[in-house]
């Protein structure tokens, strides 16, 4: 009976992995909700910044094997600007994570042509945060390959708030007329200008088998595709990966069409 059980498993694993078509069109621009870092440090019985050293490791795994795949801008939700609300020792680890991040990794991205952006309010991050940030996107501004986009205090709503700010201004300044303001002149005030063709995102995967979008992306997200998965981040890894895209395949995105 029990071996019954294991062979079904096993064949519905087989199923869930069906290799991605290489062949096939992959998401030009994926963003990730890296959520359940705190749920599997706790299945562990670890404390919570456990999960998030771990989930640390998985975006270097995704971000090699995105970039291998041929991804264009890969997009992490590393920090929100609702996440000031945790106790302070976890809001620490993680200001300290992007500088043991960048530490370890860069001269990987150097090598795999990955240049590193950064969306978000940065100007109120940490002195070290913002350091390491700055640096690893200084070391990387001539790599032409794939975007590792980091948003770092990011939240979508204040990145509209803010676009509509400026282009408030330019129409007051008279350098714009409110006539003129359309999505092209919106896009390019957001904090996603700088990814051009790629600022929308394709695709949209959040982990831990939360379905919320939470403040990510609003606008870039309009006709993206989702993919949620139970799957905890520390957990999700180059195979997730490839069998979210799978499914991705089998879409059929009309942007409103037929
Ligand atoms: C959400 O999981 C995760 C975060 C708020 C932090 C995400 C950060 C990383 C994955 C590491 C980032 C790495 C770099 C290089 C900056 P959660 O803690 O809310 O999980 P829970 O819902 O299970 O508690």
């Amino acid at each position: 009976m029990i071996n019954f059980f294991k062979k079904k498993k096993q064949k519905e694993n087989k199923i869930a992995s069906r290799p991605f078509d290489e062949m096939d069109e992959v998401p030009s621009h994926i963003a990730i909700i890296m959520d359940g870092n705190g749920r599997w440090a706790q299945k562990k019985f670890l404390p919570r910044i456990a999960g998030h050293k771990e989930g640390m490791n998985t975006v270097k795994k995704i971000t090699r094997r995105s970039s291998q795949i041929g991804v264009n801008v890969l997009t992490l939700y590393a920090f929100s600007t609702e996440n000031w609300r945790r106790p302070d020792p976890e809001v620490n680890f993680l200001m300290q994570l992007p500088v043991d991040f960048f530490d370890t990794f860069v001269p990987e991205l150097i090598k795999e042509n990955i240049k590193v952006q950064v969306i978000g309010f940065t100007d109120q991050l940490p002195l070290h945060t913002k350091k390491a940030v700055t640096k690893a996107i200084e070391d990387t501004k001539n790599n032409t390959g794939m975007i590792l986009n980091f948003a770092l205090n990011y939240g979508s709503r204040s990145e509209m708030l803010e676009a509509t700010k400026k282009i408030a201004k330019l129409v007051k300044d008279n350098t714009l007329k409110l006539e003129e303001i359309d999505e092209a002149i919106f896009e390019s005030q957001l904090m996603t200008a700088s990814l051009g063709d790629n600022q929308e995102v394709d695709y949209l995967i959040r982990t831990s088998g939360e379905e919320r979008i939470s403040n990510f992306l609003l606008w870039q997200n309009a006709y993206s595709e989702f993919y949620f998965t139970k799957e905890l981040w520390p957990d999700f890894n180059e195979q997730s990966l490839e069998n979210a895209i799978a499914v991705y395949q089998k879409r059929h995105r009309r942007f409103g069409g037929l």
